[in-house]
Formats: structure tokens, C-alpha cells, sequence
């Protein structure tokens, strides 16, 4: 696997009115091609900071982010994130929030795309529906429809379940999985929950309280689909704990 993401020495400082706060202080990070890479670390790190920078959403105060090479200085299509609901428009049909990234196509062309990303998240028969007539799970599809659209290289996911419950939460964890599987996107997401990174990743990065570097980060090697009950997977689990100082 090639590496598609380095991050080297960033360090990122918010000025404002009350001074300047220091949130990333240093952080050192290689996302490979194609790879599940979860982020996991305390409330107010600088997770969501992180996937900003990576993003081009902000840009770090020095050091480098560098994506195939290049470094990152804005947003880009070959780059979006998964929001949580929020991201959707909740005026447009499903079809129409789908296709609207897809700019002005023409109308077959784009088409066979919506229902391509609508088939890939299993919503066939909803693309007339309104975000309102939805449950968050289904609306939660919509917004990794709308992102995939796009045919973007790399996907940055901030807690994109947390808006779910709990068992809504778990079916669209193997569902991410299984669309990650088909797409072979790389996948960047970020959670304060230790068992979701575990059953997801790849590999796990795990941060420190801020400012911020990246303690560790952690190779997951346990066969998919992942079973909580495992012992290897119990053990991960508490290495994480560990590392974040939690007794357990
Ligand atoms: N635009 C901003 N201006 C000033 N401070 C900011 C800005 N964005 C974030 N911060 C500060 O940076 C720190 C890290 O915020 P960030 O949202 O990255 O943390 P997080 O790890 O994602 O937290 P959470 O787990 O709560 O989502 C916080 O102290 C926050 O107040
Ligand atoms: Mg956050």
C-alpha cells in the first residue's frame, strides 16, 4: 500500500480575543491508500481540528499536510467529509441532494450516478422522499450517498453516528464497512468511542489531551466482521483505555 496522506510536525493555534490556543502541537500521521484509519482521542484534542486541516479546511500554522504529495491549501472534491445529518438539505428530494455536488450534467449521465450511489446505500424506492419523511439512519445514508457521488478519494467521516441511537448506530457501523469494501475509498473517521474504532479500523491513532500530538497508533489486525466478545478485540480495547489514561 502507498502512503496518500503525511502529516509531519503540525501544529495548529486558534487566535482569539482571550489568546491564542494552542490545539495541535506537533502531530505526525501517514494514512495509507485505501486503508480504515480511525482517530480516536479525549473530548477537545483537536480531532475534528485535525480532520479539518486534512481537509483544507483550516491550515495548520506550521508543518505540512501533504495528499499524493501535494500539500493541502483549500478544500477539494477529490476530498469531502460525511457530516452528520446536518449536511443534507432538508427542502430537496433525495435524488436532488444526491445529485447536487454533480453539478450540470446531463440529466441521463447523472441519473445513472444518483441511482448508482442510491442502490450502492440501499435506498431504492426512496429517491423521491424527503429528507423529512426519513429515519436518521436512512438520512444518514443520503449524506454518505451525496459524499460518494462525487467519486472522492478520500473520506472524512467526524462521529458521523453520533446523532443515531444504539442499535441504529451498529447496523450502519457493518454498513460503512460494506461500502468502504466496494468502494475502496480511503476513510478517515473520527469517535470518542473506543469499541467503534476497534471494530473498524484498520489502524488506530490515538491522541493525547491537548495540545495534541498522536500517542500512538495501533494496528488492527482482527478478522472482519469483528466480534466484541473476542479476546484480541477486548485487548485492543483496553490497550486504547490505557493509552487514554481511563481505568477501567
Ligand atoms: N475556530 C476556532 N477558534 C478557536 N478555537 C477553536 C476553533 N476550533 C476549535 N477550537 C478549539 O480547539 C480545541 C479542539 O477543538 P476540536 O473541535 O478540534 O476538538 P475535538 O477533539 O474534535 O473535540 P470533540 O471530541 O468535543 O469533538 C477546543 O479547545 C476548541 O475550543
Ligand atoms: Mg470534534
Amino acid at each position: 500500500m502507498s502512503t496518500k496522506i503525511t502529516v509531519r510536525g503540525a501544529h495548529k493555534v486558534f487566535s482569539t480575543k482571550k489568546g491564542d490556543v494552542d490545539v495541535l502541537d506537533g502531530v505526525d500521521l501517514d494514512v495509507m491508500e485505501g486503508e480504515f484509519l480511525v482517530i480516536v482521542g479525549p473530548s477537545g484534542c483537536g480531532k475534528s481540528t485535525l480532520l479539518n486541516c486534512m481537509a483544507g479546511f483550516e491550515l495548520v500554522t506550521s508543518g505540512s499536510i501533504r495528499i499524493d504529495g501535494a500539500e493541502v491549501r483549500e478544500p477539494s472534491r477529490k476530498r469531502v467529509f460525511v457530516f452528520q445529518e446536518a449536511g443534507i438539505f432538508p427542502w430537496f428530494s433525495v435524488w436532488d441532494n444526491i445529485g447536487f455536488g454533480l453539478g450540470n450534467l446531463p440529466f441521463e449521465e447523472k441519473h445513472e450516478i444518483v441511482m448508482r450511489y442510491i442502490r450502492l446505500v440501499g435506498l431504492e424506492g426512496f429517491e423521491k422522499a424527503f429528507p423529512s419523511e426519513l429515519s436518521g439512519g436512512m438520512k444518514q445514508r443520503v449524506e454518505f450517498a451525496r459524499a460518494l457521488a462525487v467519486e472522492p478519494d478520500v473520506l472524512y467521516l467526524d462521529e458521523p453516528f453520533g446523532a443515531l441511537d444504539a442499535l441504529t448506530r451498529l447496523g450502519m457501523r457493518s454498513e460503512i464497512i460494506r461500502i468502504w469494501r466496494e468502494t475502496k475509498k480511503t476513510c478517515i473517521l473520527v469517535t470518542h468511542d473506543v469499541e467503534e474504532a476497534v471494530e473498524l479500523a484498520d489502524r488506530i491513532a490515538v491522541m493525547t489531551k491537548r495540545p495534541a500530538t498522536v500517542h500512538s497508533v495501533l494496528q488492527n489486525d482482527l478478522p472482519r466482521p469483528r466480534d466484541p466478545d473476542h479476546p484480541g478485540f477486548r485487548a485492543l480495547k483496553d490497550k486504547i483505555f490505557g493509552i487514554l489514561g481511563v481505568e477501567r
